[in-house]
């Protein structure tokens, strides 16, 4: 089997997205520090472009959670692969994800993260398919609400592969 991939978002308009998000967020820390917690791999690149677009100081821990049972479709169970370096009682916490599609994988985080008493909680997600979601998740950003697409690059995969992509694409299956 091979896939086709299609521009979705370019990489002009997720850039700008991000720039703008970026702003928006550093005005509402302004004053504090923002604690990213990157969810990998896939908010990886997300997380380095916007923190090079906030202002206000940001430290940064990393955690790996897996709800993909194969490439495509969410098996609902939610593992900690990895988890945080650092403890974030008392931080103000801002979670980055690539992207929101069952919700499953960030619900059961927020909650997860929630219970370790961080003094804000927040979630901010470069894409969000609205239409797929399973489990309610509140989504503070949001960078593009997207149609029911498996998509790829800026940090998402298909099956492991094109995660480096500078742009948001759609995977069109054939064969
Ligand atoms: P959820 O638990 O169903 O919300 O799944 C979230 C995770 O599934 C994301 O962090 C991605 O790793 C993966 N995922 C969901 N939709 C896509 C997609 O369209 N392309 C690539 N990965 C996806
Ligand atoms: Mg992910």
């Amino acid at each position: 089997m091979s896939e086709k991939i299609h521009v979705m978002i370019s990489e002009e308009d997720v850039q700008e997205r991000i720039r703008q998000m970026g702003g928006i967020i550093s005005k509402d820390y302004e004053g504090r520090q923002i604690h990213l917690i990157c969810v990998l791999k896939g908010g990886v690149f997300f997380t380095c472009e916007l923190a090079k677009r906030i202002t206000v100081p940001v430290s940064f821990d990393f955690m790996s959670v897996s709800s993909y049972g194969n490439e495509t479709s969410s098996s609902g169970v939610v593992k900690i692969v990895k988890d945080l370096d650092e403890s974030i009682e008392n931080k103000d916490v801002l979670v980055v994800e690539d992207i929101i599609d069952s919700g499953r994988t960030l619900s059961y985080l927020m909650e997860n993260l929630k219970s370790r008493k961080p003094k804000s909680l927040r979630l901010c997600t470069l894409l969000d398919k609205p239409e797929r979601r399973v489990k309610e998740v509140q989504v503070d950003y949001t960078g593009f609400e997207i149609p029911d697409e498996f998509v790829v690059g800026y940090g998402l995969d298909y099956a492991q592969k094109y995660r480096n992509l500078p742009y948001i694409g759609a995977v069109e299956l054939d064969g």
